[in-house]
């Protein structure tokens, strides 16, 4: 079986019912570097999930859902808690700022949002005060090497997770040990405040006096998650592991030392959420039509001016946490099938299609030129991936609005073509296809959790290379 047969099979595929089946135990990545519009796709999802499970990062990532007129903007809850009878579990590889936590508990409480099914890891760690200064001092003191962090501590919070430094949330939850911890943490980040920044001192009795509020208000949700997990697999419960950033963001995979602080792949799920792979039945990845970065670092297909700024004004790209103007380019296929391979994919969802509309044509990175030589996979030396120029297909483009249409028979067929393109490039299934933020603006090509698995389908074909 080729690639292009079966792709063209699932094409025809879809009126499937995508909520008649158990959901099973699902990874959603970004296959980007983030902002791929990943709450849409674990809206759609989380309908048919028994938990919902964030497994990294912290107040960094963000998304808006709109419920009946009522916006809520969430950055560690997961937007599954709208969800009646859905358990969601912020996990333990999660970097927990309880200031914005209760913010968000605040928000859904005074909507009657109820908050019963929320459960919180006592293993995560927790940000304090002087992670999130450290975090902006540290970017003003790199200069010219700036990683543009979102400013919100994430980066501290983990290095003292690694250091062995951090406070958790079980520390939170005792009186003594927190005072303890805190004078001891205090005393040595007081020195760094002081000698490196020339920062007054903090008070550790204010800063025990603000977490011991905190601890109040979030010990009800405050649990073993692992177990609480474990236990939801054991009875065959659908678990739905929700990814925040993105592939190209991993401390591991992506672009160091442009990245996040911990690990977006879908490998990360195991670790952040304290479950073996074994359980993990789907790995569903989410990238736009396009490329969006914020922050530093290389991007070699982002487009600087007229073209650049129409994808922004069209995409709305700015950030939810930050309100930073992402920057904007052409589909990169080479960090798409970077993101198949390092994530175990088994198929892509697509969003934000009806961007592109009005383009006449609209080009794909197919491979990069790195000092003279073509390079057809992305370059794990950081080095070498500064230095790659993009090798481009271009594609004709549609010119016509996508934004009404509900199944693949009504997409333009230049817009069709497009997307056959991207999955027969990245030799992944295309199963979901979005074009726009509203809920009935979906196509579910293929049903991305019953569907073969893509390692068995295309186990014994060629890679197509363009
Ligand atoms: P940090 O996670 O705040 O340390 O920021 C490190 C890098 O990740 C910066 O380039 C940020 O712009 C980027 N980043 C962090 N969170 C997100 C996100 O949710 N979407 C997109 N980029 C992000």
């Amino acid at each position: 079986m080729t690639l292009v047969a079966e792709y063209e099979d699932n094409f025809s595929l879809c009126k499937l019912n995508l909520f008649n089946k158990p959901l099973a135990n699902v990874v959603v990545i970004g296959a980007q570097w983030g902002d791929e519009g990943k709450g849409k796709i674990t809206d759609l999802l989380s309908k048919s999930a028994d938990v919902v499970v964030r497994y990294q990062g912290g107040v960094n990532a963000g998304h808006t859902v709109v419920v009946e007129g009522n916006t809520f903007k969430l950055h560690l809850i997961p937007s599954g808690i709208l969800y009646p009878g859905t358990d969601c579990i912020i996990g333990c590889g999660t970097a927990i700022d309880p200031q914005v936590l209760i913010q968000e508990l605040d928000q859904l409480e005074a909507l009657n949002i109820p908050l019963g099914n929320l459960l919180i890891s006592q293993t995560a760690h927790v940000t304090m005060p002087y992670h999130r200064s450290i975090d902006r001092l540290a970017e003003e003191r790199r200069g010219e090497r700036k990683i543009g962090t979102t400013g919100r501590g994430i980066g501290p919070t983990y290095a003292d997770k690694s250091e062995r430094t951090g406070i958790r949330v079980q520390d939170l939850m005792d009186k003594e040990v927190l005072r303890e911890q805190i004078y001891w943490a205090i005393n040595h980040k007081n020195a760094i405040l002081d000698k490196l920044y020339n920062l007054p001192p903090l008070d550790p009795e204010e800063v025990i006096a603000e977490y011991s509020g905190y601890a109040d208000r979030l010990r009800p949700y405050v649990v073993d998650t692992a177990l609480k997990i474990y236990d939801a697999i054991t009875r065959r419960r659908n678990i739905l592991f929700e990814g925040a950033q993105g592939t190209l963001l991993d401390l591991d995979h992506g672009t160091y030392p442009y990245v996040t602080s911990s690990n977006p792949i879908a490998g990360g799920a195991c670790v952040g959420a304290g479950v073996g792979p074994t359980t993990i039945d789907r790995v569903i990845g989410v990238a736009k039509a396009y490329t969006t970065r914020v922050g530093e670092g290389p991007f070699p297909t982002e487009i600087k001016g007229e073209v650049g700024e129409m994808l922004c004004d069209r995409g709305a790209e700015f950030g939810t946490t930050t309100g930073r103007q992402r920057r904007c380019g052409w589909f990169d296929g080479v960090i798409g099938r970077y993101a198949v391979r390092i994530n175990g994919m088994d198929c892509l969802a697509i969003t934000k299609l009806d961007v592109l509309d009005e383009l006449a044509e609209i080009k794909v990175c197919v491979a990069y030129e790195i000092d003279g030589q073509r390079c057809e996979d992305f370059p794990s030396s950081s080095r070498k991936f500064a230095r790659c120029q993009p090798i481009y297909q271009t594609l004709p483009g549609w010119q016509r609005s996508t934004a009404e249409c509900r199944s693949v028979e009504d997409l333009p067929k230049q817009a069709r073509d497009y997307l056959r393109f991207l999955a027969e490039f990245m030799q992944v299934p295309i199963a979901i296809i979005s074009v726009g933020p509203g809920r009935e603006q979906t196509i579910i090509v293929e049903d991305p959790i019953h569907g073969p698995k893509r390692s068995l389908l295309y186990a014994d074909s060629t890679p197509a290379r363009v």
